[in-house]
């Protein structure tokens, strides 16, 4: 048995070991075809076959209607900051936007080169600490922009935002994708890079619903337009390692339940890790408020950097890898996507309650 650490980085992320054992397994001879998944031509029916699975797992396990379209893309989550302005750009109207983060400035940052952009709401002063309450995007806007959980701070978006019936919400679900039931009709667009919860860095998914696809201005660069990549994602060769690894993380999931069945098992290990704070006298500060804590990234800081520092240094001998927090908050932050078993979330849950106790 190889040894395998728990790990806590905030993406790439840990995956499924049964993924990872399958892709092994499989990995010098692909579909009894002599050669790798990595060698096969994109226009094979054996990828043909496997791009089809992809979708129609995704399509089952997020219940996405038909109406919407899946499309792979490479190029990251920051290349849908420009393709969403891109392709929602309405002359005239402002371009919302809700600044939870760091990713959402990064998007606004993009959406300001077509458009003019309106923060309807941020979380900027205190240091994106939570969620803003009551957000309503306007009628005039071309769409309104979300990021339904922010990676650096750990707050994440309990209840959605209200959006005009006409105006489509955007989301970029990047860190929480399939975290969670969610009904996919209150969105008119999702978007996520696939190295937290589905796969590997290397993969972008967008869910775009379908009549959105048409609103692109006719003379913008052809790989810009996301209806150059509705129909099967294979306008250019699509990034293929990381859709084969995602396939078969969504077949792992479907056999594990589903996300009814991972959105059980996200809140208990959230909850052992909140815990701990809570009781921890102080000594652990959570940096998200209550009301607006991440099921995904549980970010907190203690008295000092050095303690910080200390803490980090003494999880490692025990296995658990990653806990440094991002510089925006500092402290801690312990990434628990949907593929870290609930045994590294309890260990480390050990870890931080006699780390306390040695140190208060
Ligand atoms: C919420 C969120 N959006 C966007 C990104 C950027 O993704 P990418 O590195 O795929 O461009 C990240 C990366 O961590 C993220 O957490």
């Amino acid at each position: 048995m190889t040894k395998r650490v728990f790990n806590f980085f905030a993406g790439p992320a840990t995956l499924p070991l049964p993924v990872l054992e399958k892709a092994k397994e499989e990995f010098l001879d692909f579909a009894n075809m002599g050669m790798s998944v990595l060698e096969i031509s994109h226009r094979s029916e054996q990828w043909d076959k496997v791009m089809a699975e992809a979708g129609s797992l995704l399509r089952e396990l997020m219940k996405i209607p038909s109406d919407y379209k899946i499309i792979w893309l490479g190029g990251g989550a920051s290349t849908q900051f420009l393709m969403v302005p891109v392709n929602l750009q309405v002359p005239g109207k402002p371009l919302e936007y809700v600044s939870t983060g760091g990713w959402a400035e990064k998007a606004i940052k993009e959406a300001g080169l077509y458009g003019e952009v309106d923060i309807i709401a941020s979380s900027k002063d205190e240091n994106h600490s939570y969620i803003p309450k009551d957000v309503a995007f306007s009628e005039k806007a071309a769409y309104g922009h979300i990021t339904s959980n922010n990676t650096l701070y750990g707050t994440e978006w309990h209840t959605w935002p209200e959006v005009p019936s006409d105006v489509p919400l955007v989301c970029d679900m990047s860190s929480d994708l399939m975290a969670r039931e969610i009904n996919v009709k209150d969105f008119g667009v999702i978007y996520a890079g696939a190295q937290k919860n589905l796969g590997p860095a290397g993969v972008t998914l967008t869910i775009v619903r379908e009549d959105l696809l048409s609103r692109v201005p006719e003379k913008t660069p052809t790989m810009l337009k996301w209806k150059t990549h509705a129909k099967d994602s294979m306008y250019n060769t699509p990034p293929v390692f990381p859709i084969y690894i995602s396939k078969l993380s969504l077949e792992y999931l479907k056999e594990i339940g589903g996300v009814k069945e991972i959105e059980g098992r996200n809140r208990r290990k959230a909850k052992i890790l909140y815990d701990v704070i809570d009781n921890s006298d102080g000594f652990y500060k959570g940096h998200a408020r209550a009301d607006s804590r991440s099921l995904m990234n549980v970010t907190f800081t203690m008295a000092t950097p050095e303690l910080e520092d200390k803490c980090v240094a003494g999880a490692t001998p025990l296995d658990l890898i990653g806990l440094k927090g991002h510089r925006s908050v500092g402290g801690m932050r312990a990434s628990i996507y949907n593929a870290m078993p609930i045994e590294g979330v309890q260990k480390l849950a050990e870890y931080l309650t006699e780390f306390k106790e040695n140190n208060q």
